[in-house]
C-alpha cells in the first residue's frame, strides 16, 4: 500500500511566501504538483523562491503585492485562477508589517495608541479578508477549493504585548468559521493552522531588537512538550493536507501546530 497527495492540475498561492513558513507551503506545495504562485510585498523574495521551484523541477511564478491593498489583491488573485488559497502573510513586528524601521514589541496594551492598532490589523486580518474574497468566485464557480490561514497561538490562548496582533488573529480565526459554513456546499473547505513560535526571519527580526522577546521566547520553549523551536517544515506538512482531497471533510477546524504548547493550559 502507498499513500501520496497528489496536487498536479492545481493552482495555489502562498501570501507572505518569500521566506520562513510561507516559503516552507510553497517549497511543499509544488512537491505535491502543484502550479504556485508565490506572494510577497517584498518582489525579491518572492521571485528567489518561485526561481527554486522553477529550478527544483516545479511550476511557479512571483506576484509581488501587498495582502492589505484590496485592488491589487483581487487583480492579482482574480487573474490566477486559485484552487488553493493559503494565507500566510502577517507578521507580530511592526517592521515586518509596514518594511520599515525596527521591529519592537507594542508593549502594555494601556500605553498603544489606536493608530499602533491599525497596521496589524491591516494584514493579518484585512489580508486575510481581501484574498479570500479575491480568490472566492473562481473557488465557487470550478466547484471547490481550498483555504488556509496560518493564525497565532497568540490569538488563540493570548499573549501580553502582542494585544492588536493577538486580536488581529483571532479575528482572522473566526472569519475562517464563518466563511467555512458559508461555502461548504461548493466544495471549498476553510481551515487555520495556529502556530506558537516557529524558527523564522520574521522571529529573529522580533528577538534581535526586543530583550523582552528573547526571554519570553525561553520560557515558552519550557512549556513545549516538543522541547524546541519549531521549524517552517513543521508547518508545510499540513498545509498540504489541508490542500488535498484527503481532507475534503475538515472545515471550519483551527489545527495548533505548537510543539505541544497548549495542552499545558
Ligand atoms: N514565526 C512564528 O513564531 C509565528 C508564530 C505564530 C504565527 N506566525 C504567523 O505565521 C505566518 C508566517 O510567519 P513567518 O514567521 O514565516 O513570517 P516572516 O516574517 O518570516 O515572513 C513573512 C513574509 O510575509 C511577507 N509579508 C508581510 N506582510 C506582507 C503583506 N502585507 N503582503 C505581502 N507579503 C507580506 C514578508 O515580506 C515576509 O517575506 C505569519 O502570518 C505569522 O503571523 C508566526
Amino acid at each position: 500500500m502507498s499513500f501520496t497527495i497528489d496536487l498536479s492540475g492545481r493552482a495555489a498561492i502562498v501570501t507572505g511566501g518569500g521566506q520562513g513558513v510561507g516559503r516552507a507551503s510553497c517549497l511543499a506545495l509544488a512537491a505535491a504538483g502543484a502550479r504556485v504562485v508565490v506572494n510577497d510585498f517584498v518582489a525579491d523574495r518572492a521571485a528567489a523562491v518561485a526561481k527554486e521551484i522553477e529550478q527544483a523541477g516545479g511550476s511557479a511564478t512571483a506576484s509581488p503585492f501587498d495582502v492589505s491593498d484590496y485592488q491589487a489583491v483581487t487583480r492579482a488573485i482574480g487573474a490566477e485562477g486559485i484552487d488553493i488559497l493559503v494565507n500566510n502573510a502577517g507578521n507580530a513586528g511592526p517592521a515586518a508589517v509596514d518594511g520599515r524601521g525596527p521591529s519592537v514589541s507594542l508593549g502594555e496594551f494601556a500605553d498603544t495608541d489606536p493608530a499602533d492598532w491599525e497596521r496589524y490589523f491591516a494584514v493579518n486580518l484585512y489580508g486575510v479578508m481581501n484574498c479570500t474574497r479575491a480568490a472566492l468566485p473562481h473557488m465557487i464557480g470550478s466547484g471547490g477549493g481550498r483555504i488556509i490561514t496560518i493564525v497565532s497561538d497568540a490569538g488563540r490562548v493570548g499573549e501580553p504585548h502582542m494585544a492588536p496582533y493577538a486580536a488581529a488573529k483571532a479575528g482572522a480565526a473566526g472569519f475562517t468559521r464563518a466563511i467555512a459554513r458559508e461555502v461548504g456546499r461548493d466544495g471549498i473547505t476553510v481551515n487555520n493552522i495556529a502556530l506558537a513560535t516557529v524558527d523564522t526571519v520574521g522571529l529573529a527580526e522580533l528577538a534581535r531588537d526586543s530583550p523582552e522577546m528573547r526571554d519570553r521566547i525561553e520560557r515558552q520553549l519550557r512549556r513545549y512538550i516538543v522541547p524546541r523551536l519549531g521549524q517552517p517544515d513543521d508547518v508545510s506538512g499540513l498545509v498540504v493536507f489541508l490542500a488535498s482531497s484527503a481532507a475534503s471533510w475538515i472545515t471550519g477546524q483551527t489545527y495548533p501546530v505548537n510543539g505541544g504548547y497548549s495542552v499545558n493550559l
